[in-house]
């Protein structure tokens, strides 16, 4: 048997996502006889994270703080949660210092991250290599008039997006003329979304089923496929209401079979990768590709250049210790050597819900003492990942942001794990606390 090696991780993020994977590559890897724990630090990490992990209190844009930890703690591999210091170049900054050559980031370099940082460059892009995608014209501030008139001889709904990075909030799928008018004028103006809005991109409304399918690259064309999950992304039970982060998410997805995947591999991830390579961009980390299924055929609605969140919830309750030596591989550039092999997946039903402030996606309170959130411990079926949470001087745990934490639950069969992911959710409570009771079902 081959002895492998710990690994040493710093993961940055403070959100369920960050959790989930401190959660999953800090448990010990007993696995064909391997006796293995790997270090796993977090930056700035949550309530949740410190329980698990040593958690070190240093701002996301501090990278020069970032990387003085690293060389302190020896760390291998730095994962990247959120898409910020991606697209502001935390991959470009570690690689530019000789002392960081030990440290690899886990996650793409500035130019890469445009794919998620900019809509109008992932959409020439996807012109440039085929890739199916909405039908799409962009626009600058130069070119409001044009821009009122084109909608006019658009069919209804129409899809209109920030360029820029928005916090998720920085699409608009108008219902009407007038809709679509004040949306493009306020995001032009630079009112809606500051400097993200003044270019946008208009986009044909698809009418499908999402799935969120991931992958990781290594730099050199090399890549693993990761589970898909299906994001719920409306606030309201039956997919209804305003756009959230995400509200829960399932994993597998039942209606991602296998010609369809392979049609996302051949049309979409093969491509894109090869594109990227050809343009001389080495894209490094997870590649979260966001699909439209419109009868049968998969589209592209965006990319990101991280893990989704509520999905990476779920996804790491499915996948196994050989996930550590991936992350290592793919940030060396080594996956080459995963050839014909994939991940350790477990094809058990896995069902995550996601527990809001009440009023979030709108104004919330913050602040609001959380009970029941350690009445899961030790049940192996069920997981509590954090996010909006904060601790008090006397040690208590309140809310602390609009979604608050997250419930993964596995069972056999799928009306089991909903069911168990809607009980273990209502056990954990503080005033008005909203989660959804449909997650799985629809
Ligand atoms: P995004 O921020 O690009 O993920 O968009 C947010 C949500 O808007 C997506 O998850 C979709 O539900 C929806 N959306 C974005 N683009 C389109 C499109 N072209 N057609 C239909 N829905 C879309
Ligand atoms: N859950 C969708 C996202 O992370 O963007």
């Amino acid at each position: 048997m081959q002895t492998l090696g710990n690994h040493r991780f710093l993961v940055l993020g403070s959100g369920g996502r960050e959790h989930a994977l401190c959660w999953r590559l800090s448990q010990p890897d007993h696995s064909e006889g391997q006796r293995r724990q790997h270090a796993v630090y977090a930056a700035p990490g949550n309530p949740g994270i410190a329980k698990i992990v040593t958690c070190a209190p240093i701002p996301l844009n501090d990278f020069q703080a970032i990387a003085q930890f690293c060389l302190d703690q020896g760390i291998d591999v730095v994962v990247v949660g959120p898409e910020q210091p991606l697209v502001d170049g935390i991959a470009d900054y570690f690689a530019l210092r000789a002392d960081l050559a030990g440290v690899k980031v886990l996650g793409p370099n500035k130019d890469c991250a445009q794919l998620e940082g900019s809509k109008a460059f992932s959409k020439a892009f996807m012109a440039r290599h085929n890739i199916p995608t909405a039908a799409y014209q962009e626009f600058t501030q130069a070119d409001l008039a044009a821009c009122l008139a084109y909608i006019q001889t658009q069919p209804l709904p129409i899809v209109i997006k920030a360029d820029g990075l928005a916090a998720g909030k920085g699409v608009i799928i108008a219902q009407s003329y007038q809709e679509a008018t004040e949306a493009v004028t306020e995001m032009l103006s630079g009112e809606a979304f500051g400097a993200a809005g003044e270019r946008i991109v208009i986009e044909q409304f698809l009418d499908g089923k999402e799935l969120s399918y991931f992958v990781l690259a290594d730099g050199t064309g090399h890549y693993l496929t990761l589970p898909q999950a299906k994001d719920y992304k409306r606030i309201g039970v039956g997919d209804t209401g305003l756009n959230t982060g995400g509200m829960g998410t399932i994993s597998p997805v039942p209606f991602a079979d296998e010609a369809m995947l392979a049609a996302v591999d051949a049309t979409i991830v093969r491509p894109t990768l090869a594109g990227l390579e050809q343009e001389g961009l080495h894209y490094v980390g997870f590649l979260f590709i966001g699909l439209m299924v419109v009868d049968g055929k998969p589209y592209v609605i965006e990319y990101n250049c991280r893990l989704g969140d509520p999905e990476t919830q779920s996804l790491m309750m499915r996948l196994g210790p050989d996930l550590a030596d991936a992350f290592v591989a793919a940030a060396n550039g080594e996956l080459s050597t995963w050839e014909g092999r994939s991940l350790c997946t477990t094809n058990q039903p896995v069902c995550t819900v996601v527990l809001a402030s009440g009023g979030y996606p709108g104004t919330f309170e913050k602040g609001l003492p959380i009970s029941g959130h350690e009445t899961h411990l030790g049940n192996p079926d069920i997981e509590v990942f954090h996010a909006g949470t904060a601790l008090e001087a006397d040690g208590k745990l309140v809310t602390s942001g609009g979604r608050v934490m997250a419930v993964s639950a596995t069972a056999t069969t799928w009306p089991e794990t909903i069911a168990l992911a809607q009980s273990a959710t209502a056990a954990i409570t503080w005033e008005g606390r909203y989660y959804r009771s449909d997650i799985g079902v629809v």
